[in-house]
């Protein structure tokens, strides 16, 4: 197995003090070459569990294996897609990209570079800094930083979220055309299922906060996985049935808090206020 999560918890402390549970018991193993999607309601804890897995937090209890190595730091071997793009703003897009290429000639950190900047339609902005591009712009010089690496894993957190629907599906028909030759390991975290169906040879279905497994699922259904495939459709409607009920708990959480504010705020106030707030 190339990466494995033992019985992985993460708790937060929030400004107050308390504890915030963020991943509950977690376990997960995932192939040499596979491609994983993760997908689980808003604040559950996804991008939580790529920063284990990068190397950029620690676990609070279980462990996290790589190769059969405990996960300590970030390394070279896993290439991260953050949410939101971090790039050197000190740095060109060229630049950018050519600095997370480890071996090679200067020419060839350059070609390659190059090649990846075309794939994301960025040519124009090869010599651009970062503050010169949107953020659309600069998610796909992050995205272009990670392909170009040699890191045989790939952790990207809602890597197209950002995007425009064409950029979108350019993109992740390159991704899988990537996979398919690099074979590479992919775990990526998506918010949305058809995404995670075209892309993904299994999907992990993640609860509400904290984050436990609830189903996984080995999509077998021959590629490309067009929408109106009906295989593509009833997993689709089963995954969003599954979903459509921890998102229930997350939005049942968020108006519990705000009624309690609301119901704080008013409680100086009259009794009629506070029954037609009810
Ligand atoms: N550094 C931190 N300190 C305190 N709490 C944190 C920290 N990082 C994350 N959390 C909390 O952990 C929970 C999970 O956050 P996380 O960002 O992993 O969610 P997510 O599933 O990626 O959400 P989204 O889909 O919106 O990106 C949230 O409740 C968040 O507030
Ligand atoms: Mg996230």
């Amino acid at each position: 197995m190339s990466i494995e999560l033992k019985q992985v918890e993460k708790c937060f402390t929030d400004n107050s003090g308390n504890a915030i549970q963020a991943i509950d018991k977690v376990d997960l193993s995932i192939a040499n070459g596979e491609f994983v999607a993760l997908l689980g309601p808003s604040g559950c804890g996804k991008s939580t569990l790529i920063n284990l897995i990068a190397g950029l937090d620690s676990v609070s209890t279980g462990e996290i294996l790589f190769q059969g190595k405990p996960i300590c730091n970030p390394g070279a071997d896993r290439a991260v897609v953050f949410q939101e793009a971090a790039l050197f703003p000190w740095l060109t897009v060229i630049e950018n990209i050519k600095f997370a290429i480890q071996s090679g000639t200067r020419r060839e950190k350059a070609d390659k570079a190059l090649y990846y900047i075309n794939l994301v339609h960025l040519n124009k902005f090869k010599h651009a800094y970062p503050y010169q591009l949107s953020g659309g712009m600069k998610q796909r010089v992050a995205i272009a930083r990670a392909l170009a690496t040699d890191s045989p894993v790939l952790l990207m957190d809602e890597p197209f979220a950002a995007l425009d629907e064409q950029t979108r599906m350019m993109l992740q028909a390159e991704l899988l055309r990537i996979w398919q030759y690099t074979k590479k390991t992919v775990v990526f975290v998506t918010h949305h299922i058809r995404e995670a169906i075209y892309l993904a040879e299994r999907i992990v279905l993640f609860s509400y906060r904290p984050a436990r497994v609830i189903k996984e699922y080995s999509i077998g259904i021959p590629r490309p996985r067009v929408p109106d495939n009906f295989d593509v459709a009833q997993l689709e409607a089963e995954i969003l049935a599954h979903l459509k009920i921890e998102m229930e708990k997350a939005v049942a959480e968020e108006i519990g808090e705000e009624y309690l504010l609301e119901a704080a705020a008013s409680s100086s106030g009259s009794g009629d206020r506070m029954g037609s707030s009810i």
